[in-house]
């Protein structure tokens, strides 16, 4: 067993005092700007974005949303529309189908990463997803190494033994991710998802005999009934079952967005204090079991291509959460799908109603977004490395913009120094480093060099 740094083990013991000031309201920085800054944006700008695109060789990433779940998990932050009608679905797939036909591309497109998210993609029958997957093989092409995924409830391909889970791999996907969330009865009920341990256990040792790689489990810390000791049996039994990735969330309570969060009731939701302790627990179990925690709630083995890159420097973290950086245009594809071309994020209708409007005109659904101004993107580039790697390299950032780091952001300078006196940062001559606590309050250091920092989030922890 590795044994935890003086480093981590500093984080165990935290002044709750410390919490309550720092717990702040702050983006969780999927993109810079956030999305609360995107205003309504013309498909003629989005088409313009995709022909500068079309006329360079890059590789691009794709994220496609199947919005569909069968019941609603109280919990949930995602964009879900609540489903069990199949014509509902396939006409939602027709009208994908006509979003992917009209990209303006002249040539086939090489596709370094595909990730089908939801929602619940699994929803979609083995029939649908060979049509999808067909349409998708006749406008792009995989790149060799290409990362082919899919987010997978495992309560949805529990039953068939394994069959859809074959059908995936046969198309060409190669990794997958399930929601776990909780493994205890209890929490399960409160936030009603039921899923057993059987469901839990079994699918992901299918996806592990059937030769998916990158198996990622999805756990959330901060729901309802949990406690320190109930999560640390979750822990542990996961970490038994050693996936290859954890992407361990913090509980997003956003009920003014997600009006179904409101049937959790207050008094069930451990506090800041214990939700904290929770996570840093969590957070030791893996890591004695060999796991390298991967920015700020991420963890995975040594030898899975996240920790590789983590090593290397080459992941990034978008909509998805943190991933290998393979390219760095990205197109999203289905209802709210957010992308960013050429420096443009674009954000699809959120409204069925508009997406298929929009399609039935022959335009493509993009309704918000953002062109990035050159201070975005220098900004942006700052929050990426606090977000990935916890520091930033000022001689890295001289080259890169002629102008010394602390004179590029005097104005933020006694914000700063505030950071560092309350511990959460070291500021060096060359570099600038989130300390062991910083690390977790990531966001929160983040969040200094944002220019525009309005709009109403989820708490840092
Ligand atoms: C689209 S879901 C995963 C696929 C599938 N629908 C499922 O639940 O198994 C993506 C993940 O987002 C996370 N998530 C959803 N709502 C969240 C919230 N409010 N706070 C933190 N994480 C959340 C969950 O861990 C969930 O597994
Ligand atoms: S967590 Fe997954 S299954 Fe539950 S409502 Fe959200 S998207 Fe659907």
């Amino acid at each position: 067993m590795a044994s935890l740094t003086q480093r981590d083990e500093d984080l165990i013991h935290v002044d709750p005092s410390f919490l309550t000031k720092w717990n702040l309201s702050v983006p969780r920085y999927t993109s810079y700007p956030t999305a609360p800054q995107f205003s309504s944006m013309k498909e003629e700008t989005y088409i313009e974005k995709l022909k500068e695109f079309d006329q360079t060789a890059k590789p691009l990433s794709l994220y496609l949303h199947i919005p569909f779940c069968r019941s609603m998990c109280l919990f949930c932050g995602c964009s879900v529309i609540l489903n069990r009608n199949p014509e509902r679905q396939s006409r939602y797939l027709s009208y994908l189908y006509k979003e992917i036909s009209l990209l303006p591309f002249s040539q086939k497109r090489e596709v370094t990463q595909l990730h089908i998210g939801g929602g619940t993609p699994t929803s979609l029958s083995e029939e649908e997803f060979d049509e999808l997957v067909d349409l998708l093989q006749r406008r792009f092409f995989w790149n060799e190494g290409a990362e082919i995924s899919i987010e997978i409830d495992p309560r949805t391909v529990f039953a068939d033994r394994g069959r859809k889970l074959r059908h995936l791999k046969a198309l060409g996907f190669n990794r997958v991710s399930f929601g776990v969330q909780d493994l205890d009865a209890k929490v399960q009920e409160a936030v009603k998802r039921r899923q057993t341990e059987e469901m839990t256990f079994t699918t992901f040792r299918l996806a592990r005999e059937i030769g998916f790689q990158g198996i990622n489990l999805d756990l959330i810390y901060g729901l309802p009934c949990q406690t320190r000791a109930s999560f640390l049996n979750t822990a542990q039994k996961i970490a038994e079952l050693r996936p290859d990735r954890i992407a361990f969330f913090s509980y997003a309570k956003v009920p003014w967005l997600k009006k179904h969060q409101l049937a959790i009731s207050e008094e069930l939701l451990p506090s800041d204090q214990e939700k904290f302790t929770i996570y840093t627990d969590a957070r030791a179990i893996w890591m004695q079991s060999g796991y390298q925690p991967i920015g700020m709630d991420h963890f995975s083995l040594p030898e899975d291509s996240l920790s590789i890159a983590y090593r290397e420097k080459k992941i990034m973290r978008n909509f998805q959460g943190y991933s290998v950086c393979l390219s760095s245009d990205l197109i999203g594809l289905g209802i709210t799908s957010i992308g960013c071309v050429e420096g443009t994020y674009v954000q699809n209708a959120k409204t069925m109603a508009e997406y298929e409007a929009s399609l039935d005109r022959g335009a493509l659904p993009a309704s918000r977004g953002y062109v990035l101004k050159e201070k975005d993107r220098i900004v942006r580039d700052v929050i990426q490395k606090l977000m990935c790697h916890f520091e930033i390299d000022k001689r890295e950032f001289f080259v890169l913009t002629q102008v010394p780091f602390n004179q590029y952001f005097s104005a933020s300078r006694e914000e700063i120094m505030r950071l560092v006196q309350e511990g959460l940062i070291e500021d060096f001559e060359d570099r600038l480093v989130a300390t062991a606590m910083g690390r977790l309050m990531i966001r929160v250091i983040a969040s200094v060099f944002d220019e525009y920092k309005t709009g109403n989030y989820s708490k840092a922890i």
